[in-house]
């Protein structure tokens, strides 16, 4: 057997953004987050990553965007093949080829993609097949948001208490409802503290345990805002998750500040819009950018609104898209 000819895979995963939010972890080596989740996949957005191991490689190698990673993120790539591994009983090393086809750093989770893609080109690769709560089990250990891109649609992570209980699902596929996401981009500089560091810092806040013991509340409503598609719910509490978040984020020691001034004009132009009788609500993930979100029909007029703004770099537009899946490997 040729093995560079055989252990190879390539797989394709999209970001998500998550409608209730995931900050903070029971436990911070695992990724068991300290609440539930809800997110969208978003489509057009694609992260793609082909893996091969081989015994010819001295060590692993991790290139992205065709630059070879070194320090942490290498790290942090080799820990998780380690993991791939150690389950399949292959010790060769890798070499890791990846590329987003958006930019990083621009608001957009790309570790929930890359790490989702990572996770089915590096097990198939292994000639390991897993299922889809297998994979979502596994992803999370490489970024805690990783394990919703594992599926496509509207998705929620059940938060569990243990490696074996704390995956993701699909809640309803990606036709389900005919969202868009308008990633309004302010500010294109990566962000100076990592989600995984904020994880770290989030229960600090005197407020995080109120924002926690809330939260099972808060993906009730989501849930039935989601599958009823009712629009002012669903409004309603993403505004509300998102700003309990950076409450916590504000107040937490030290205290972490991602927003601009330009991020709350887009919040206040969004509400705005609302009073109007656009559905249309706002959600921030750990930076600047704010993820507009709007029925498909309102879509331009918003768009048109967000674009006469101050300080809009840019606009990427995503309706919600499908879940991780293979495009290449070994015996193909
Ligand atoms: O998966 P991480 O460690 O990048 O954390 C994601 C954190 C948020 O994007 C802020 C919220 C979320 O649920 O995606």
């Amino acid at each position: 057997m040729k093995f560079d000819d055989q252990l190879f895979a390539t797989a394709i995963a999209s970001p998500n953004i998550a409608l209730i939010k995931y900050w903070g972890n029971r436990d911070d080596v695992l990724n068991i987050p300290s609440n539930g989740s809800i997110s969208i996949t978003l489509a057009n957005l694609v992260t793609k990553t082909t893996v091969v191991f081989s015994p010819e490689y001295s060590k692993d190698t991790l290139i992205l965007d065709s630059i070879e990673l070194s320090g942490q993120p290498a790290k942090r790539a080799t820990t998780f093949l380690d993991e791939v591994r150690n389950m399949s009983g292959i010790s060769f090393n890798a070499r890791v080829t990846s590329e987003n086809n958006f930019p990083m750093g621009t608001g957009i989770a790309s570790s929930a993609s890359a790490f989702a893609a990572l996770a089915l080109a590096a097990t198939s690769a292994a000639g390991l097949q897993l299922n889809d709560k297998e994979l979502s089990i596994l992803a999370r250990k490489g970024s805690g948001s990783a394990c919703r891109s594992i599926f496509g649609g509207f998705v929620e992570w059940v938060a569990g208490n243990s490696d074996q209980t704390s995956y993701a699902k699909q809640l309803c596929a990606s036709d389900h409802w005919e969202l868009v996401d308008l990633v309004t981009i302010v500010d294109t500089t990566h962000k100076r503290v990592t989600s995984k560091v904020g994880h770290q810092s989030a229960l600090t806040s005197p407020l995080q345990a109120t924002r926690i013991a809330d939260a099972p509340h808060r993906l009730d409503l989501c849930r039935n805002a989601i599958l009823s598609k009712d629009f002012e719910l669903l409004a309603d509490i993403v505004e509300l998750d998102c700003n309990m978040m950076h409450a916590v984020m504000i107040t937490s020691n030290p205290p972490l500040l991602y927003w601009q001034p330009a991020t709350i004009n887009i919040i206040k132009e969004v509400k705005y819009l609302r009073s109007q009788g656009i559905p249309v609500c706002y959600t921030i993930d750990a930076g600047p950018n704010v993820h507009v979100i709007v029925e498909k029909p309102y879509k331009h007029d918003v768009l048109e609104c967000l674009n006469s703004l101050d300080d809009v770099v840019e606009i990427i537009s995503s309706k919600p898209g499908g879940g991780a899946k293979i495009i290449n490997n070994g015996s193909t």
